[in-house]
């Protein structure tokens, strides 16, 4: 099976390559301040590069989904198996899926993201996931997990997502609905409460709709079935009140108007 080609040199939006990837709270060195780069500016992937990993920090809802996420992806079924996680961020994926027995590839345009990826065991591609530099068929899994609701043209990535999969592969994802409830919690609340998501991160303008979602897939050959996801309200208050020690685990939901899990197999 042909797997990850190197992508070419430069991508075509405005990720600057390499910031920090140490420890600690402070910004990396160029980052703009909170709230000055316009709604879902990719930079800020790097003004934030600190807090992918720290805990506590302000992607910890990030890693509360990456564990769900992980829970639906099965133990690779042959050596050698491959999962394409795109969007991989800072790698948050990989512990959950460590001991399953994928060739993790990671493809994102944040170099100081993809770079934490790596120390995390995650093989890093720098691309936009509108043009995968992965072969036809390469994936056994590919999970596109908080990506969707960051991109312009849902449908090519969607596309793309369908065309590296194997047939037989494993389509996961999860993203947040085009719904005035999802512009609600997530952007209008969750961006300002102590655990949502980081200010300015969402453009709301770009909120999935489930149904184009669901139809896309179907146009290319993953029948995807959608359940909703929240994060466990007693654990939450706990996880506030502790001063944001542990994790919180995420839930099923049946509405998935705000924030939801997709699944579904290549015909
Ligand atoms: C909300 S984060 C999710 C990261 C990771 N999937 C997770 O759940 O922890 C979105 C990620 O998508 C990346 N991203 C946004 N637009 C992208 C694009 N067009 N191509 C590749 N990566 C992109 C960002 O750099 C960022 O790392």
């Amino acid at each position: 099976m042909s797997t990850a080609r190197m992508p070419s040199a430069s991508t075509s939006t405005g990720a600057s390559p390499a910031a920090s990837t140490s420890a600690g709270a402070a910004p990396a060195a160029g980052a703009a301040p909170a709230g000055a780069r316009p709604r879902n500016d990719i930079g800020q992937y790097d003004d934030l590069s600190d807090e992918w990993w720290r805990p506590g920090g302000q992607f910890a809802m990030l890693h509360w989904i990456a564990r769900a996420r992980a829970a639906l992806i099965p133990p690779a079924g042959r050596p050698g198996a491959v999962l394409a996680d795109l969007g991989c961020g800072g790698g948050l994926l990989a512990p959950h899926v460590a001991g399953k027995g994928y060739r993790h590839v990671g493809v994102d345009l944040v170099s100081s993201a993809l770079r934490q990826a790596r120390d995390h065991g995650v093989t890093p591609l720098r691309a936009d996931v509108s043009r995968l530099p992965l072969a036809d068929g390469a994936a056994d899994v590919v999970s596109a997990g908080e990506i969707l609701e960051h991109v312009r043209d849902v449908s090519t990535v969607v596309a793309e997502a369908c065309r590296v999969l194997r047939p037989g592969g494993l389509l996961v994802l999860d993203t947040l609905a085009d719904t005035a409830l999802a512009r609600f919690v997530a952007v209008t609340v969750g961006e300002r409460l102590p655990g949502g998501a980081p200010p300015g991160i969402h453009d709301p303008a770009l909120f999935v709709n489930r149904r184009l979602l669901r139809d896309l897939c179907e146009r290319h050959g993953v029948r995807l079935e959608l359940r909703g996801l929240r994060p466990s309200v007693v654990r939450m208050a706990r996880w506030l009140a502790s001063g944001r020690r542990g994790s919180v685990p995420m839930v099923p939901t049946r509405s998935t108007a705000v924030l939801f899990q997709g699944r579904g197999v290549k015909l």
